[in-house]
């Protein structure tokens, strides 16, 4: 990998149909993802926020040298990372449409950050190089997600941390999306008890799930009643079942 994207780069993974059918997905999605209609306008919004803080707390981002994340897509929690911590980001997808568009993106910070293709099920990387990896609606992408946590854990360093971020279907419009989108399918195979058991077996140790965000991503104007909403839902034990997001995260042992 060098510091753009690597087109021609093969990917490990390609013969696979899953991995297949999501490069053809993405490099469609890919011009219209930052304006996803499911996030109600631009993803670049309050529930990217408040993804990848939690992302950044999870996985202890600013004590953090290098992190790599699987999954990279358009760069938004990457530019996140390049912006808030001193942290060295390698970013890895396998959609070249996508990693373009993060290369834009991620231009300024030139030097800090590497893109490249690569298959979650299979990361090019030596064990432990990374002191910290995550990913964020990518699991729910892969044929197998238990092996997709199994190697960010390997390849973070031990006393290293692992966070993955996940839709939860039970939330209605995530619901809607995995039932009418193929490439969403497994979508169905992720729950707090999955995740968990994945993580458990990945190595991981403390693991930790926390259920984020009951309200919509916009408009702007009511971004701060959406907060009080989302603190007091999340106190709600029922509610708790129906958070858009789900989020995973432990020590490699
Ligand atoms: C929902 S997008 C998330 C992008 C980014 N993490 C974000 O939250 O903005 C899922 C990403 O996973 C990538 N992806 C799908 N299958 C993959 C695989 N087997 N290995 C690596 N990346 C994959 C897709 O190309 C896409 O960019």
């Amino acid at each position: 990998m060098t510091g753009g994207r690597s087109p021609g780069d093969p990917v490990p993974g390609e013969r696979d149909s899953n991995v297949r059918e999501q490069i053809a997905h993405y490099e469609r999605m890919a011009a219209g993802f930052d304006r996803s209609v499911w996030s109600l306008g631009r993803r670049d919004n309050r529930n990217h926020l408040v993804k990848i803080s939690a992302i950044a707390r999870a996985i202890a981002a600013q004590g953090s040298r290098r992190i790599l994340e699987v999954g990279a897509g358009t760069g938004l929690h990457a530019r996140w990372i390049l912006e808030n911590t001193p942290a060295e980001y390698v970013g890895v997808d396998v959609s070249e449409a996508m990693l373009a568009i993060a290369t834009r993106r991620l231009a300024p910070h030139a030097g800090r950050f590497r893109l490249g293709i690569a298959d979650a099920h299979r990361l090019p990387f030596p064990d432990g190089s990374f002191d910290a990896a995550f990913c964020s609606g990518t699991l729910h992408h892969l044929a197998d997600p238990g092996r997709g946590l199994a190697e960010l854990a390997r390849v973070v360093r031990p006393g290293g941390r692992v966070a993955a971020m996940e839709p939860n279907w039970k939330f209605p419009s995530v619901l809607l999306v995995s039932a009418f989108t193929k490439a969403e399918r497994n979508a169905f195979k992720i729950n707090g008890a999955s995740l968990a058991r994945w993580a458990s077996g990945a190595g991981l140790a403390g693991v930790r799930l926390e259920r984020l965000l009951y309200t919509p991503p916009s408009p702007r104007a009511l971004e701060r009643i959406w907060d009080r909403a989302d603190a007091l839902a999340a106190r709600v034990p029922g509610l708790r079942r129906l958070s858009i997001m789900l989020l995973v995260s432990g020590r490699r042992a």
